[in-house]
């Protein structure tokens, strides 16, 4: 599909924001909080907005990236400041073409030519891994409380930087979202349907699949 990558203007923060509510409504939870994020994220000291960029399609924004500040800390309290992407958003009918790829690659190229070490998230490795990122584990990198989630990923950008340490992980706060704050800002946007996208039915049926 044709598409521009470009750097977002502030003419397009509200449409902007749009296109992140459309990719999440409904997704996760009735509604979604990630355009208040967005939002958020703007105006916060973690913000990078030289990695942040939209998708553009017939004039139009299809999809975003947005990137922020993290670190990681070892044993030996040194610290290396990371990367970390989210939210990620491409409308759902232009999902599946390419669009969050061509993003992904636009950005981890630039990123390549910086200073950081890597790009560290919590995504789903469906999504990430075909784009280089590993499991957390292998790179020894956990959370703050020693874990290892299944959804904490790794891109490494300089070779063999978290060898032989074991590092732990810390996000921006400006991923701690309000969710009174949140309900109130998507006032600003067109009335939608909150509701859960899977039946009860579906959901068991997912669970059991997972457990058997
Ligand atoms: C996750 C998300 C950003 C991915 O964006 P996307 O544009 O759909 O992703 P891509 O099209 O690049 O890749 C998705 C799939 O489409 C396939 N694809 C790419 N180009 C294609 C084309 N021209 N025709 C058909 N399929 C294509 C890719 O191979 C990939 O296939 P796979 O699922 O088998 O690996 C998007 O689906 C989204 O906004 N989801 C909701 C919000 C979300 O979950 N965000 C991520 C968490 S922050």
């Amino acid at each position: 599909m044709d598409i521009i990558i470009r750097p977002e203007l502030q003419s397009d923060y509200f449409e902007n924001e749009d296109v992140t509510r459309e990719a999440f409504w409904n997704l996760h939870v009735p509604g979604c909080n990630e355009h208040f994020l967005v939002h958020k994220l703007r105006e916060h000291q973690d913000y990078l907005q030289d990695l942040s960029f939209v998708a553009i399609h017939q004039n139009k924004i299809i999809g975003n990236i947005f990137y922020a500040k993290s670190h990681v800390i070892n044993e030996q309290n040194i610290q290396l400041d990371t990367l970390t992407f989210g939210p990620v958003s491409v409308i759902p009918q232009y999902q599946r073409k390419g669009v969050g790829s061509a993003l992904i690659k636009h950005t981890v190229e630039i990123a390549k030519n910086g200073k950081s070490p890597g790009i560290i998230i919590y995504g789903h490795p469906y999504n990430y891994c075909k784009h280089g990122f590993k499991s957390s584990k292998d790179y020894n990198i956990s959370t703050a409380e020693g874990k290892f989630p299944y959804s904490l990923l790794v891109l490494e950008l300089q070779k063999d930087v978290f060898k032989d340490h074991q590092w732990k992980y810390y996000e921006s706060d400006v991923y701690n979202i309000g969710e009174a704050e949140a309900e109130e800002y998507d006032k600003k946007f067109a009335p939608k349907v909150k509701e859960y996208k899977f039946s009860q039915e579906e959901f068991y049926m997912a669970c059991r699949a997972f457990l058997e």
